[in-house]
């Protein structure tokens, strides 16, 4: 059933109240492919006019499958890749606008942790030294309160002080995702992007370190961008979230009224893949035909038109707008256009 577009003439107070920590707007990162001759004839669409905002104070989980640009989009953000187009706001300005040193100032609130937080630490440099690296970095105090400071965020993030004078080889996935997070927070961040941080962890292992990040959260009046394949540990973890599919985002909203309501065929099928908690309530799995198609040449129109199973001739021609259907409920669908 097509639904009409709702017009909403005021933002309910809740929403109004709510302030933005970032406003990201039109983004793209395009990758240059050389040919065998080492000329760009061609671009990897890897984040393809993203807009979208977060929530001071939120989780805000970034979904879709593997190749659809979430890390890139995180490193975008981040300016850790260089933007090929569009604006992030952030405390009132663009930060893609900023020089490098005035952006090296921004940075000591906007950081990131990876999945494999290993692989950023120096093997030969005691934890207590890597932890406190970033607060070099941005002139933070001196060498004793940098030290007090990175006993007092081993603490924090559940790792005995000994910590401090150990090397990142003698500890395991878990105990090293709680390094990772202890380095972004030891400069005392407004946002930290999350880039799969549970993904390489036992199951057992990945509901202690959510639970830590949730209390850290809290702690510090935190907002997470949450990137993650796991739509479980997407659904526990996040008040909003945005599905991606081939650098595009082509839905977001609340978490519950996404479960409740997904309106983009691309979000129906990836959320039917979901066991129900309540086996009585089976719902049928929709299986995409083909394969997730090259960002190199994406398809026309509305990339998900080789996959969608209500696609019509409009799809292969026309790109389908982000509209607002209800307040907070974006899409990106002819259907619902
Ligand atoms: N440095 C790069 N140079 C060229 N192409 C890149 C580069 N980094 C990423 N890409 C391409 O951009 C697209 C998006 O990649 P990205 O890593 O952002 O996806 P992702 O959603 O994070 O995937 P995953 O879930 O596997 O982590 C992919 O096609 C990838 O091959
Ligand atoms: S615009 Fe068309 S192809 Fe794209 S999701 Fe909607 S119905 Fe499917
Ligand atoms: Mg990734």
């Amino acid at each position: 059933m097509q639904h009409e577009a709702v017009k909403w003439e005021a933002q309910p107070e809740s929403e109004s109240a709510r302030k933005k920590l970032l406003d990201i707007k039109g983004i793209k990162k395009y990758f240059p492919v050389k040919n065998s001759i080492g000329v760009t004839k061609k671009f990897v669409k890897a984040v393809d006019d993203v807009t979208f905002y977060l929530y001071e104070g939120e989780t805000y989980g970034l979904v879709g499958e593997s190749g659809c640009g979430k890390s890139t989009l995180g490193r975008t953000i981040l300016r850790l890749t260089e933007p090929t187009e569009g604006e992030v706001f952030f405390g009132g300005k663009d930060i893609f606008k900023l020089s490098d040193l005035e952006f090296r100032k921004e940075r000591q609130d906007l950081q990131m942790v990876f999945q494999d937080p290993y692989s950023s630490l120096n093997p030969r440099k005691r934890i207590g030294d890597s932890i406190a690296e970033p607060m070099v970095i941005h002139k933070i105090g001196n060498s004793h309160e940098r030290m007090e400071r990175v006993f007092d965020i081993l603490e924090k993030v559940g790792l005995h002080p000994e910590a401090y004078y150990r090397f990142p080889h003698e500890f395991s996935g878990g105990q090293r995702q709680r390094i990772g997070l202890a380095r972004a927070l030891v400069v005392n961040p407004k946002l930290v992007i999350c880039d799969e941080p549970v993904s390489a962890l036992d199951v057992s292992i990945q509901s202690q370190i959510i639970n830590l990040l949730e209390d850290l959260q809290e702690e510090f009046g935190l907002t997470y961008l949450f990137v993650a394949h796991d739509l479980s540990v997407v659904r526990h973890i996040s008040d909003r979230i945005g599905v991606m599919y081939l650098g595009k985002m082509v839905e977001e909203a609340e978490t519950d009224e996404l479960f409740a309501n997904p309106l983009h065929p691309y979000t129906q099928a990836l959320l039917s893949s979901i066991p129900h908690p309540n086996p009585k309530m089976k719902q049928e799995k929709i299986n995409l035909k083909g394969e997730i198609p090259s960002p190199i040449n994406p398809p026309s129109g509305c990339t998900f038109h080789t996959r969608c199973p209500l696609a019509t001739d409009i799809c292969k021609q026309a790109v389908p707008k982000r509209v607002e259907k209800t307040p907070g409920h974006f899409v990106a669908c002819h259907l619902q256009q």
